[in-house]
């Protein structure tokens, strides 16, 4: 016995001997790797003397007769190196993106098995990436995963921004508590949506964010999702370690692999300065360069849509009410009696084409254009749409004419209604379809549970269907803007066809019941880590039953926040989603959103606390214009902002647009106030954000006129 303690104990000293460190580039962030005693790869992380992760296991659980790959390991080689380059996005935040990172591959190989799997770190001066990788050999060729076993574990009880994990939706309110309260608080989270798989009491979805009691924001993710399933997070909540909770396919199975493969990268983030976390771009570096080599047809846009109208009850998708249910092919519309409220008729989009080229947006998104909406949900129907049969009064090629004539690039819209198979059929005739009707970008929706039946939203074979719809659209220069579909790990880098996903809480929800005042304020350290949201902002009118009586819910949300929004939800894709008239009602707070660029040379975090504030200034590309907007929380409060991004020695016209001193997004959303004032770089603003609220601002250089009429900040 003795003597087995102590060959155990030498073990043990002798990997300790072995650790090795990888530091961040500016030295604040130290990764260490060991293995522990029977060959355990366990790593840690400490910021500036503070752990961030402490000793954590590392590995995966395989299926069938396979050992799997967590223990039993020796490292038989190790590799540092650093790299260092500048990227230019087709889109994006900034002009430039700097990849700095220093790299650890340590290659490990499994006693007896002989198989080999490296784990490679990549250390940046916001946090750190790794990955597991299998290359080609002979001992893992084919094998699944059952789990894999990434542990994060946590330093303390940290206060946390979640949501319920889940294998179908990220479509919930986040909650703000300690990671000990999760488990009680976990199924008030959960509110219903069309599609949901819960998993554990304490399962949560990444991007997790969580802010600790020394000071610390630290924010869990992946990046580069491919071919692999969606990574949850499960809390051991006696001590507080996260383990990777993998999406299973509809046999329980959680990754089918051939190597040489590798897994998504996972991602820790830290800094004691929120802001870091929303500057970052640490998720998009882990993704390889961009894949699409003319890349000219990929435009940032500012879109309207025969969208709200339907969202809020007022008009329909389907175009009759007279069937209880449709087979595309056998039922004859032309014979079904029109609901006359069917919203994608001719007529009203050629109005919504007017009211876009007259205010300056560049697109109209239509849904509810096509055959199949009457019984599209909750019957899991494989042949649901085709993509390509539009209803007796839209008119596509009347459409496609008129939209030309005045400018404007139609939107697609192909709702799948979670009938992958079906889509998958249809996709290239659908795509030409586009192609030949002046469809340049579609918004895709996987609403309700995915056929074949049995998968998740988030499994591996549905993170290939995402892939696969995406990089076919590439080859017909189509944009992608997915709903319901997995949330975004970086991937828009390599596919920046791929401008928006939804995968979150978005506007629609404020027509459903409403979302927490202070959402907006969370999902850019949350949704946004892995790309831009959908979010479809710009509502003004926050009593819905305005539009349709029969709906009862309220936008919490003030005027000035919603224009703040197109600022502090980065999106090259940004829709003014209210209804035309609604902004004809407001037409001073209409011309921000008009104003606003949708594409940026710079952008600057001047304020942020995850769940309270955030303020952001950005440069928009080409023009050198600035804007800058901020999103508030439950609370009121002063947001104390320099101008110091503005050039030196110039003056320029700020138009403030902000709350009233009495606005608040429940009881008075609509008060807002608009003033121009006089500034310079040198120039400071104490601005009162209301409940729910915020504001924005629009500068320009200002010529004598202006300088003369207009009083100084
Ligand atoms: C849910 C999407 O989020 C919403 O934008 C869309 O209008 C409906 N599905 C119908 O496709
Ligand atoms: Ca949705």
């Amino acid at each position: 016995m003795k003597k087995l303690i102590l060959i155990a104990c030498l073990c043990g000293c002798l990997t300790i001997a072995k650790a090795q460190q990888l530091k961040s580039p500016d030295g604040k962030l130290t990764m260490t790797f060991a293995l522990e005693d029977g060959g355990k790869p366990r790593y840690s992380l400490v910021y500036k003397n503070k752990d961030v992760i402490k000793p954590s296991k590392l590995g995966l659980e395989l299926k069938d007769d396979k050992k799997s790959l967590l223990s039993d390991f020796t490292v038989t080689d190790t590799k540092t190196s650093s790299f260092d380059e500048n990227w230019k996005p087709v889109w994006g935040e900034v002009k430039t993106i700097r990849n700095h990172y220093n790299e650890l591959a340590v290659t490990l190989t499994q006693k007896e098995t002989n198989r080999i799997m490296i784990i490679r770190f990549r250390m940046f001066n916001e946090g750190l990436g790794f990955r597991y990788e299998f290359p080609a050999q002979k001992n893992l060729t084919y094998f699944i995963v059952k789990e894999e076993k990434t542990q994060f574990a946590m330093a303390g009880d940290h206060t946390a921004f979640w949501i319920a994990g889940d294998y179908d939706t990220q479509e919930y309110d986040y909650t703000t508590s300690k990671l000990s309260e999760i488990r009680s608080l976990a199924a008030k989270n959960r509110k219903e949506n069309l599609s949901q798989t819960s998993f554990s009491p304490t399962g949560v979805q990444t991007s997790l964010m969580m802010k600790t009691s020394n000071g610390l924001y630290i924010n869990l993710h992946e990046a580069a999702l491919i071919n692999y399933a969606c990574m949850h997070l499960n809390l051991d909540d006696k001590n507080m370690i996260f383990e990777s909770w993998l999406t299973p396919d509809v046999k329980g199975d959680k990754g089918y692999m051939q190597a040489p493969a590798n897994s998504p990268w996972r991602t820790v983030m830290v800094s004691d300065d929120a802001r870091d976390i929303l500057a970052s771009k640490m998720t998009y570096n882990l993704n390889d360069p961009g894949k699409i080599e003319d890349t000219s047809w990929i435009k940032p846009i500012k879109y309207v849509g025969v969208w709200w109208e339907m969202i809020t009850g007022k008009s329909t998708w389907a175009y009759t009410d007279e069937y209880p249910s449709v087979q595309l092919g056998i039922t004859d519309y032309s014979k079904a009696r029109p609901n006359g409220k069917h919203g994608a008729n001719t007529t009203n989009v050629k109005k919504y084409i007017d009211f876009a080229a007259k205010n300056g947006f560049g697109g109209v998104l239509v849904e509810g254009w096509n055959e199949g909406w009457e019984d599209w949900y909750g019957h899991s129907k494989d042949y649901v749409f085709d993509f390509v049969t539009p209803y007796p009064d839209f008119n596509v090629s009347e459409i496609r004419d008129y939209a030309k004539s005045k400018g404007i690039k139609m939107i697609m819209h192909h709702e799948t209604s979670g009938s992958v198979r079906n889509y998958e059929r249809h996709i290239d005739t659908a795509y030409k379809f586009m192609k030949a009707n002046g469809y340049d970008a579609v918004k895709s929706g996987y609403v309700g549970n995915i056929l074949p039946r049995g998968e998740n939203h988030y499994s591996q074979w549905l993170i290939n269907h995402y892939q696969y719809a995406l990089e076919k659209a590439a080859e017909y220069k189509i944009m992608v803007n997915a709903h319901e579909a997995v949330r975004p790990t970086g991937i828009a880098r390599t596919y920046p066809n791929l401008i928006g996903n939804e995968s979150a809480r978005g506007t629609e929800y404020q027509a459903f019941g409403g979302s927490k005042p202070n959402h907006v304020t969370v999902l850019p350290f949350t949704r946004l880590i892995g790309g831009p949201m959908d979010y479809t902002p710009g509502i003004f009118e926050m009593d819905i039953s305005k539009l349709n009586p029969a709906n009862h819910s309220h936008v919490n949300s003030t005027i000035a926040n919603q224009l703040a929004l197109y600022l502090t939800m980065y999106s090259p894709l940004q829709m003014a989603a209210d209804l035309p008239e609604n902004y004809e009602r407001f037409p001073d707070a209409f011309q921000f959103i008009k104003d606003v660029a949708v594409d940026w040379d710079d952008s600057q975090y001047l304020e942020a606390e995850p769940g309270q504030y955030i303020t952001v200034a950005r440069m928009a590309k080409g023009t050198g214009q600035w804007f800058a907007g901020s999103v508030n929380g439950d609370n009121s409060r002063i947001s104390n902002i320099s101008f110091s991004f503005l050039a030196p020695g110039r003056t320029y016209e700020a138009t403030i647009y902000a709350d009233a001193k009495d606005a608040h997004y429940k009881t008075n959303p609509q008060a807002y106030t608009v003033r121009k004032v006089l500034v310079t770089n040198k120039s400071k603003l104490a601005q009162l954000c209301a409940p729910g609220g915020g504001y924005a601002i629009s500068f320009k250089i200002a010529n004598q006129a202006t300088v003369k009429g207009l009083k100084k900040l």
